[in-house]
């Protein structure tokens, strides 16, 4: 048997747990009118065949109607979840995982104008600021129906086969009882500590009553809320001593700081270019003082901290969730001695962010995940070897690369630049987004592992891919800026890819006009505030940057905020022109009628790229498929089959940006669905 600290075994109460790895509870926006479906039942089981401990389902899965779902979470106050989570359970267990469920019940963070328009609740009038709506101050009667709904929703579980539940306390309901901040009840739910975890011991007790001694409960719970006038790290180690001496707990799940913003948030589950595990040792003080088995997760994605999260005994089941995300067969290659396999989180956060706009999550770079049914997450060799020809080795191109190999075929790819990674290279030019790097070092560490012949410095034109005989060419050259959208002075502006790259320098005084909204403009903002210079960030939409997201707009803030910048929305810059040796720029709106100057000595245009494609036309006349694309078939998983033309003798495929400006995820999508069948 392995002596790795995370392969050993883990005792809770009477369940053994296989290793120390989970995957905490995280609601992926996978349901189907509030159940648990195929699509979910796919994803837990992929992760379960491949090894992880435990799996804790759900993220919120909701015990009450009055608790509707921020982000299409499961709605465990209905009857018919327990037969979708029953099937789930049922086939992770066949492969040796145990699962779990997170419920809870929100309170004031939701809104009123969701699912049956019932009014908020918390024990304040406060509102949370993520969510806006101002609660109902809870009743008697809330109190006991929502105990009760607790209680129900957990019964459920039991009856679905659940080895246990979780309860989430932290930003919700529990928490907000806890919380001198949200709790402005008089005793008995408010006042001393006491008073204010009574509603938590209640929930427990009505579950315990209901459930029996034997059921699995613990409680998700920050330790600190981190923030003025909230519950801090003193009474939140009263906290989790009362929750163990209550005898009604069986774990401790810790998280620490507060959620009612997105700052908060991104703190709590910390994202790309934010340190490593910078809540472990934490976690691990309350497991000191308590002796209680203690579980924790927060931006732990490589091995050897997990390892050494349990090795140090700071925890007793270490979380990698994202990371889980990213590859969900961790766990098998820690124990098939393959660590240097797996696929890497790099804190992107695409996952989280699309959950809070409504999306479905989804991994920047594992374009699988939540696809499980569609796409494999495993890529199965091709019974004829082909060979395959690959133009541009930025993330489409070594997503085609790689995929490619691991069908088994002869791979060749051509890239102009000396090195591979496209877009990302310069994305990640910057120390706060250097994790991005893993994305490409990744694709190339598993291309080179196969085999694939790789051309830098070469500019690839219809001989040089014809030469190599393919049987597929994929054209993945990407695109280049596109600055050309002013009435007049476009040649006066540079693209912020021109200040990522370096190539040109900033000026002091700065405008940045962003009607992409990615993340490449805020980022030149970023790289160019940082000089000291002033810079005005203008957009013509309602907010700006609309695409970057939510918790991956707080690390900028941090530092934009701090600096010399002005935010300007609804404004659109129509033109430039010289004054002296600066710039005029005047601004125009869409909603007509203003105009606006400003003198500058630097205009940065984002407006996304125009793909690089002269090499798709060269070949296309010359390729069987003449370049289509079956649409019904890449959407379901389905090979292509398209043949117009008898005299082709290649297929062609054109991916990623190359076809039209979109996001990394997009490209590595385009390289999956279309490679893995060649
Ligand atoms: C898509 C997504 C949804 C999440 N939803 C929840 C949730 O509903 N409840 C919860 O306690 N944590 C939730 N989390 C937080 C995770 O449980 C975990 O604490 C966080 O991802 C940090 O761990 P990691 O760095 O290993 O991913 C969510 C995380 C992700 C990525
Ligand atoms: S999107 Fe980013 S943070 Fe989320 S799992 Fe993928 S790599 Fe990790």
């Amino acid at each position: 048997m392995s002596n790795d600290p995370l392969l050993q075994p883990y005792r809770l109460k009477h369940l053994t747990l296989k290793n120390r790895i989970m995957i905490t509870s995280h609601e992926p926006a996978y349901p189907e009118d509030g159940m648990p479906k195929d699509r979910y039942r796919a994803y837990h089981v992929e992760r379960a065949k491949a090894g992880v401990a435990l799996t804790m389902t759900a993220g919120s899965a909701s015990v009450a109607r009055d608790s509707p779902p921020v982000f299409n979470n499961i709605l465990a106050w209905k009857d018919e979840v327990v037969g979708y989570m029953k099937q789930m359970v049922d086939e992770c267990h066949d492969h040796g995982a145990a699962v779990m469920i997170q419920l809870t019940h929100l309170g004031r963070r939701t809104r009123w104008d969701k699912a049956d328009w019932l009014p908020v609740v918390a024990p304040s009038h406060e509102r949370e600021a993520s969510h806006r709506a101002f609660p109902k101050r809870i009743e008697d009667w809330d109190i006991t129906r929502i105990i009760e709904d607790y209680a129900d929703a957990a019964e459920r579980m039991q009856a679905a086969g659940v080895d246990g539940i979780e309860l989430e306390a932290y930003g919700h309901l529990l928490e907000q009882f806890w919380s001198p901040l949200t709790n402005d009840l008089d005793a008995p739910y408010g006042g001393s500590l006491e008073n204010r975890l009574r509603f938590t011991m209640e929930v427990l007790q009505a579950i315990r009553d209901r459930c029996g001694e034997k059921f699995i409960v613990g409680v998700r719970y920050t330790g600190d809320q981190d923030m003025a006038g909230g519950m801090g790290k003193d009474e939140g180690l009263q906290v989790s001593h009362m929750l163990k001496n209550s005898g009604l707990v069986d774990f401790l799940n810790i998280v620490k700081g507060h959620i009612d913003t997105d700052p908060g948030l991104t703190d709590l589950i910390p994202i790309q270019g934010m340190r490593n595990a910078p809540h472990l040792d934490f976690a691990g003080e309350i497991r000191a003082a308590t002796n209680f088995p203690t579980f924790h997760a927060a931006k732990i994605p490589d091995v050897a901290t997990a390892r050494h999260a349990i090795a140090s005994g700071k925890l007793d089941m270490v979380g990698m969730t994202r990371a889980h995300m990213a590859d969900p067969h961790l766990v098998r290659k820690i124990i098939e001695g393959r660590e240097d396999d797996i696929r890497p989180c790099v804190g992107a956060n695409y996952c989280l962010d699309r959950i809070y706009q409504g999306g479905m999550a989804l991994c920047l770079h594992n374009p699988a995940t939540g696809r499980e049914m569609e796409v494999p997450q495993t890529i199965t060799p091709a019974d004829t070897k082909k060979r395959v020809t690959i133009v541009g080795a930025g993330p489409a191109g070594m997503e085609a690369a790689r995929v490619a190999a691991e069908r088994g075929h002869t791979v060749n790819v051509f890239e102009a630049a000396d090195q591979p990674g496209g877009q990302i290279r310069l994305t990640a030019l910057q120390e706060r987004r250097r994790e991005m790097t893993s994305i490409i070092a990744w694709r190339f560490d598993q291309c080179t592992k196969r085999g694939v012949q790789f051309h830098f410095n070469t500019f690839a034109d219809l001989d040089t891919v014809l030469e190599t005989k393919p049987d597929e060419v994929i054209v993945a050259t990407g695109g280049l800026p596109h600055t050309e959208v002013l009435e007049a002075g476009n040649e006066l502006v540079c693209s912020a890819w021109d200040i990522l790259s370096g190539d040109v320098k900033p000026s002091t005084n700065v405008l940045v006009f962003d009607d992409a909204g990615d993340h490449a403009g805020l980022q030149a903002a970023d790289v160019i505030s940082e000089t000291g210079a002033k810079v005005e960030i203008v957009t013509p939409d309602r907010s700006f940057a609309p695409e970057v997201m939510a918790m991956n707009l707080v690390p900028y803030m941090r530092n934009l905020q701090k600096r010399d910048t002005t935010f300007t929305v609804t404004w659109r810059l129509i033109a430039v022109a010289k004054e002296g040796n600066q710039l005029r720029a005047t601004l125009g709106s869409d909603y007509g009628g203003v105009t606006r100057e400003r003198i500058v000595d630097q205009v940065v245009v984002n407006h996304g790229t125009r793909p690089l494609d002269d090499i798709y036309f060269d070949l296309k006349p010359l390729s069987s498929n003449l370049g289509e694309v079956d649409y019904d078939a890449l959407s379901t998983g389905a090979p292509q089959t398209v043949m117009r033309n008898s005299e082709g003798t290649f297929r062609l495929f054109r991916i990623g940006d190359a076809v039209s400006a979109r996001n990394t995820h997009a490209a590595i999508y385009d390289a999956l669905r279309i490679g893995k069948d060649l």
